[in-house]
């Protein structure tokens, strides 16, 4: 584990204050690019017209994440920042998270550690949707990356924050609870993702998801290299055959007393702790990111914890397969043939299409524990990186209905999600001379024919695939994110199933 803490999870209260009345080291502001609200009004009249000025010169213009510090006089609130959210036609619910965010880093970067934020009623969202964005950004803020550094000073913490919306209270605070906890599990996945793979061993992994899922009152069965053999994870078991760590298959469940038996929400992400390419080995520039392909499996994890203490009406189940990907006296080589779990064989043309293999013997496992509907998260294909960037996960997936589910939730958590193609066509590409079929399909639609050898161990049950090799890691610090692990798909996977309602009888 990093030598320091790398989150804390501040108390996040509502208050009914007028702004001038509340007590904080920082008050927030949300503000518009191109528009002017009330609260930016009232502000400018405190500051004796220094917004209005500043606006003018174009010192404070109001775009994205931008922030200004006005000087006010009368106000309880030790500081006071506007931060900007761009235009109000370009306003989406993720605006409100990334300011409250970008709020909290800035409170924190100035040693501060209390925080409130004010929410314009000028604003185009409900009072819920607001308080559960808000509290989401403020406990993002309260991040950092792992730190090994024995020189680092202690980081602080925001302890305190307070959100002024208007609406009913009850449901406010409610709100701000679930985003609470969104915020706190999107953080468990940064934090986990962020180890090194030396710290981070599957043995570790899987131990440290044990001890987090219990925590959450979640079932947790920890497969280990026998019990893997023994149901004949052959994809599994070839991938970990290069590496001196053994590998392990994380289990958990959730099951709700009220809820009905159907459906069972599966959630299966990928858990590699590092991914050399193994015999077919990567180059040595960039490979130390690697440590990250096990981002899937941490959103999964974090995801089902989440879904415990949020309390969603459904069943879930969650399968991590957990593994190095290593060249070794014994590793997988090229042209092996390995049998699945389920029967069918694969002809291995390239040792670093691993996850897909073992994600394979992992959406096979969660089918016979009773999934319902498929989910996989995955760092699988730099294809993908290439098609859609760093912004934006690549959704695949079968029957329609499912995925525009799961993109429709993902827009509600923040995540950027963009839906891909899985056309029969491209089957013939990962078509195998003396296998059932091969994990690689060329370099044509690389992101494409990964997702569809997945879907070849879904069974046809509904599936949905995130391929977030180039969300899960932020090569840049951003005024609302700091550089590394971002936790990508946490918040959609709860918001799934908190969601059953729209999706139980698909
Ligand atoms: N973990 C990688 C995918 C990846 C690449 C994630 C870049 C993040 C950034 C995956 O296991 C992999 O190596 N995929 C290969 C597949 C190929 C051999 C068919 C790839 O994308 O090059
Ligand atoms: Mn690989
Ligand atoms: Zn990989």
């Amino acid at each position: 584990m990093s030598t320091q803490t790398v989150h804390r999870t501040p108390s996040v209260g509502v208050t009914s204050k007028s702004t001038r009345d509340i007590e904080t080291d920082i008050l927030i502001v949300p503000v518009f690019e191109d528009d002017v609200l009330a609260e930016e009004a009232e502000l400018d009249a405190a500051s004796g017209g220094e917004i209005a000025g500043a606006r003018t010169r174009g010192e404070f213009k109001g775009k994205d994440y931008e922030a200004f510090i006005p000087p006010v006089r009368g106000w309880k609130a030790g500081r006071v920042a506007l931060v900007g959210m761009g235009r109000r036609r370009d306003f989406g619910l993720d605006c409100l998270r990334r300011a409250a965010a970008t709020g909290a880093l800035a409170a924190r970067q100035r040693r501060l550690q209390r925080m409130a934020i004010v929410h314009g009623a000028g604003i185009p969202v409900s009072a819920p949707d607001a308080a559960q964005v808000l509290a989401e950004g403020a406990v993002l803020g309260n991040f950092d990356g792992a730190s090994y550094k024995t020189t680092d000073p202690p980081p602080v913490w925001l302890e305190d924050v307070q959100l002024r919306i208007e609406g009913d209270p009850g449901t406010v605070q409610q709100a701000v609870d679930r985003g609470r906890v969104l915020g706190e599990c999107t953080n468990i996945a940064r934090e986990l993702a962020n180890e090194p793979s030396n710290a981070l061993t599957p043995r570790v992994f899987a131990d440290r998801a044990a001890t987090i899922a219990r925590g959450a009152g979640l079932s947790v069965d920890a497969l280990d290299e026998t019990r893997i053999a023994e149901l004949r994870m052959g994809l599994l078991l070839g991938v970990a055959r290069g590496s001196q760590e053994p590998p392990r298959l994380v289990v958990l469940q959730y099951d709700p007393k009220p809820a009905a038996r159907t459906p069972v929400l599966g959630l299966v992400g990928k858990g590699i702790t590092f991914d050399s390419g193994g015999i077919s080995i990567k180059p040595a520039e960039n490979m130390d990111k690697m440590k990250d392909d096990m981002s899937g499996g941490a959103a999964v994890l974090a995801g089902m914890v989440a879904i415990a203490r949020l309390q969603a009406p459904v069943r879930c189940i969650g399968v991590i397969p957990m593994t190095e990907n290593m060249p070794g006296g014994r590793a997988l080589k090229p042209g092996d043939v390995l049998v699945s779990a389920e029967g069918k064989t694969v002809e291995v043309l390239n040792t670093d299409a691993e996850g897909r293999l073992t994600l394979g013997d992992a959406c096979w496992y969660a089918r016979q524990l009773g999934a319902t509907h498929l989910v996989d998260v995955a760092t699988l294909t730099g294809a993908c990186v290439v098609a859609l960037g760093r912004t934006t996960t690549g959704l695949f997936g079968t029957p329609d209905a499912w995925v525009e589910q799961v993109r429709r939730v993902g827009e509600r958590a923040g995540d950027r999600l963009w839906r891909m193609p899985v056309f029969d066509d491209y089957k013939e590409l990962f078509k195998s001379e003396i296998a059932d079929v091969a994990n690689t399909g060329g370099r044509a639609g690389g992101a494409i024919t990964a997702a569809l050898f997945i879907k070849e161990f879904t069974g046809d049950l509904p599936w949905a695939h995130l391929d977030i090799a180039g969300t899960a890691w932020a090569e840049e610090a951003k005024p609302y994110q700091p550089k590394g692990a971002t936790g990508v798909a946490v918040r959609t996977l709860a918001e799934l199933a908190l969601a059953v309602d729209a999706w139980a009888t698909l």
